[in-house]
């Protein structure tokens, strides 16, 4: 009889030739737990998904509890889910008073589709601005506006009038100009490494696209969720987007996006025509459960952020490694650029081996992501960081 592995590899479409193939039976925490029991350090939350730790109770709960009472019942936007109803105005309550609207979908990707056509269609222009290194999503908007020409090859024609600049580079603001619908930007640059903006970087870019009546489009689908020590990386940083993509974290550990904007911008795919944007699945009653109770579990342990601080400079000081060139990142999400001396795929697969989980940046292409559950101790991320040095070590 054919393994799980071998099942998965040839019957589940791939998107590389040697993915790790790791099996896992369940994940409490910040461990994962093979079908051996072998124990797994969480060093990446599923890709700054599993924020406040795998299978949180009080996230489960609500789960059982919504799936008890009902799954799937009509496409978006026709009748009046409880869950979507609260988890909004419980998003609405943590951003500033000019946002008003909450559009839910089922992924980042699609955060950022409904949130490019909504600002071409406020603006009544067609330029997007994005950055070089940026990955915004798969989709073809979203992949319309990538930072890497590479991904972009056999996937064109792909949207016209998008303009590349260069992350926290003031001359290439100039880029933003009369026909630019919208700026899509990171906070924190994940994709590229973990690099955030430099503050008078960003407020001179929202200074630029009001200017211009261009939309600020903030993505911080990565950053969002208390990853980089408050609910949105933007209260850092004195600023405020016109729009607001969210989705990992956001879900609690199910699929679910949003894009949040005040109301005169969303009411825009409501008429002229009517269904400007529509899904069947978005914002699923399960999966708005589960940010809710995701939204509750950060509230009632505020020492998660509080203590942040001290998880940023543990990570700052402990990878200190002849074959370490730099540490970048903020809050919890950190990346370590390694020196050609050593290779991230043997350190990746070195850690894996000793219980430890990490992966690759798409665009930081000699690099180690960190970026843990929230809840993860000092103890266990020292023990983590101490495996990545005991990998380049051994190399
Ligand atoms: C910064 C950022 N934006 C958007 C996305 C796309 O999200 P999704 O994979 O849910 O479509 C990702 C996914 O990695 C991301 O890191």
């Amino acid at each position: 009889m054919a393994s799980i592995r071998e099942l998965f590899l040839s019957n589940v479409a791939q998107v590389v030739d040697q993915p790790s193939g790791l099996e896992i039976e369940r994940a409490e925490g910040v461990y994962l737990y093979g079908p051996d029991g072998k124990a797994y350090l969480d060093l990446i939350s599923g890709i700054s998904v599993s924020n406040v730790g795998h299978s949180h109770p009080h996230i489960v709960k609500a789960v059982q509890e919504q799936a008890a009472k009902h799954m799937h019942l009509q496409v978006y936007g026709e009748f009046a889910v409880t869950l979507q109803a609260k988890l909004a105005e419980k998003v609405l309550a943590k951003l500033p008073s000019n946002f008003g609207s909450v559009y839910f979908g089922n992924s980042g990707a699609e955060a950022i589709e409904g949130a490019l056509k909504v600002a071409k269609k406020f603006t009544g222009r067609t330029g997007l601005v994005s950055c070089e290194h940026s990955y915004h999503g798969s989709t073809h908007g979203a992949l319309s506006i990538q930072g890497s020409e590479e991904f972009k090859q056999g996937y064109y024609p792909l949207l016209p009038d998008t303009h590349l600049m260069r992350y926290n580079n003031f001359e290439d603001l100039e880029k933003i100009g009369p026909t630019t619908a919208a700026v899509v930007v990171e906070a924190v640059q994940a994709e590229s490494g973990y690099f955030p903006a430099n503050p008078i970087w960003l407020q001179t870019l929202r200074q630029r696209c009001t200017k211009m009546g261009a939309l600020l489009i903030l993505d911080e689908i990565q950053t969002g969720m208390g990853r980089t020590g408050t609910w949105f990386a933007f209260e850092q940083y004195d600023i405020v987007p016109d729009i607001l993509c969210l989705a990992k974290g956001f879900g609690g550990g199910m699929p679910l996006g949003a894009f949040v904007a005040p109301k005169h911008i969303m009411d825009v795919i409501k008429a002229n025509p009517i269904l400007g944007h529509i899904t069947t699945f978005g914002g699923h009653p399960v999966s708005c459960a589960a940010s809710l109770a995701a939204f509750e579990v950060i509230e009632s342990n505020p020492q998660w952020l509080e203590e942040m601080p001290k998880k940023s400079e543990l990570i700052l000081r402990k990878l200190d490694h002849p074959k370490i060139k730099a540490v970048t990142g903020k809050g919890l999400m950190f990346c370590a650029h390694l020196e050609d001396s050593a290779d991230a795929g043997k350190v990746i697969a070195y850690l894996e081996e000793h219980g430890v989980i990490s992966d690759y940046f798409l665009f930081a292409g000699n690099a180690v992501r960190i970026s843990p559950p929230l809840p993860i101790s000092l103890e266990e991320l020292e023990q983590g960081l101490q495996t990545i040095l005991d990998a380049l070590d051994a190399q």
